[in-house]
């Protein structure tokens, strides 16, 4: 029997699902043994000049009213009105797959009660790492796993200023003119700069991983905007790569701890090799030790590939996968408290005796720098939690010892 698609949005995302689909069209249909039609696409729009320009609807209940419909995409972004479009086909019985990051961390909740109240299901591959398979991994693959961490680049826009700043000497303002120019970055640039973006994604992953809802607020988080030229390079000496990181943790007491910031990743970690605009997740399971995705983080068809892989299992599912879902427990306790964070620090001082910081951190390892500009650069040798990074904060200003940057390590 012949199923139709449907697709709200006919922007960058939503014309690479349709056009993708156009173009695979046998291939999907012999792989997945469905006979599939994409029906409608809702826009405001127009586009009289493409092929699909027949498809277009203006009105949503024209595809909540044709029983054929099995599946919609959402691919117009943004809460409003993609929730209330998605909710009312979810009302209807019909399956969705996002792209939408910031729908899935505000509303993923209601939205996947939704579906499992109506025997249909809410996927949302795309929201996450774009092409990257993580989603269906997480709780497919390594249903068998206890997870104790998820980290990875998710922002591959930052990826790509950090890396230019790193490889062509490019200070920060200069490499965001560049992503802008290349149209990775928006002309606001604020959502994916200042850790916004990345901390919806890890929002998604957190959720997933441990089965509670977490919220866009319950996550520390801090962008790149501040991240120096020369930190990029000193850290790279000291055999470091500055990443913007967004993890989230399983600590021994039970909760997690989620957290987005640039962190110096030991260059044994493959994420200090993620570099451009691409992205990575390295999972840590209990099962599996660990795993790492890699691969295209946006782009129209990269992206449009990973609605479609929903897209299409969702065509062939008769009910809602109990898997692919979380609760909202109403409660942030499951959640630590930043406090509770632990790292080593990479440091760019004042002029310093290593004597007096070794005393300050415990320890702080061999190699250091010492610049023309009368800086020390260094790493601490043990692991500081917040209140011992306070304390020896209050040491150095004691010592007269200016910080000038800290980042936290993100060892192998
Ligand atoms: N602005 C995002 C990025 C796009 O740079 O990764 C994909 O979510």
């Amino acid at each position: 029997m012949m199923k139709k698609l449907a697709v709200l949005g006919c922007g960058v995302v939503g014309s690479g699902v349709v056009e993708l689909f156009e173009k695979n069209k046998n291939l999907i249909q012999k792989r997945s043994g469905m006979e599939l039609e994409m029906a409608y696409i809702l826009d405001l729009r127009d586009f009289p000049d493409k092929p699909y320009a027949n498809k277009i609807v203006k009105d949503l209940q024209v595809i909540l009213n044709d029983p054929d419909v099995a599946v919609v995409a959402e691919c117009m972004g943004g809460v409003e009105p993609a929730f209330t479009f998605v909710k009312s086909c979810l009302e209807a019985g019909k399956s969705v797959a996002t792209s939408n990051k910031e729908l899935v961390a505000s509303k993923g909740d209601i939205l996947l009660q939704t579906a499992k109240e109506n025997h249909c299901n809410f996927f949302f591959e795309a929201s996450v790492g774009g092409a990257i398979p993580i989603i269906r991994p997480l709780h497919k693959c390594l249903i068998a796993n206890e997870f104790s961490a998820v980290a990875g680049i998710l922002n591959g826009t930052t990826n790509f200023i950090l890396n230019k700043m790193i490889t062509a000497d490019m200070d920060f303002s200069s490499a965001l003119k560049l992503a802008q120019e290349k149209g990775y970055a928006e002309k606001d640039p604020t959502a994916d700069v200042d850790g916004h973006d990345a901390c919806r994604k890890i929002c998604i992953l957190s959720s997933l991983a441990f089965g509670k809802h977490v919220y866009p607020e319950s996550v520390p988080t801090k962008g790149i905007r501040e991240v120096e030229l020369k930190d990029t390079k000193f850290c790279g000496q000291l055999g470091y790569a500055i990443k913007l990181i967004a993890r989230v943790q399983m600590l021994e007491n039970g909760k997690i701890l989620p957290t987005v910031m640039p962190m110096a990743v030991e260059e044994d970690n493959l994420l200090s090799q993620v570099n451009g605009v691409y992205n990575a997740v390295m999972v840590r399971g209990d099962g599996i030790g660990k795993a790492m995705f890699y691969g295209r983080g946006a782009g129209k068809f990269p992206t449009a590939s990973a609605v479609l892989g929903d897209m299409i299992e969702e065509v062939q599912l008769s009910d809602t996968i109990p898997s692919q879902t979380w609760e909202n427990v109403n409660s942030t306790d499951f959640i630590e408290d930043f406090a509770k964070f632990t790292a080593k620090y990479y440091f760019r001082t004042s002029a310093a005796d290593i004597a007096v910081l070794s005393e300050i951190f415990g320890a702080i390892d061999e190699k250091t720098i010492s610049t023309d500009e009368d800086e020390l650069i260094f790493v601490t040798g043990n692991v500081l939690n917040r209140t011992e990074l306070e304390i020896a904060m209050k040491f150095l200003a004691q010592k007269g010892i200016q910080v000038l940057a800290q980042y936290p390590v993100l060892t192998a």
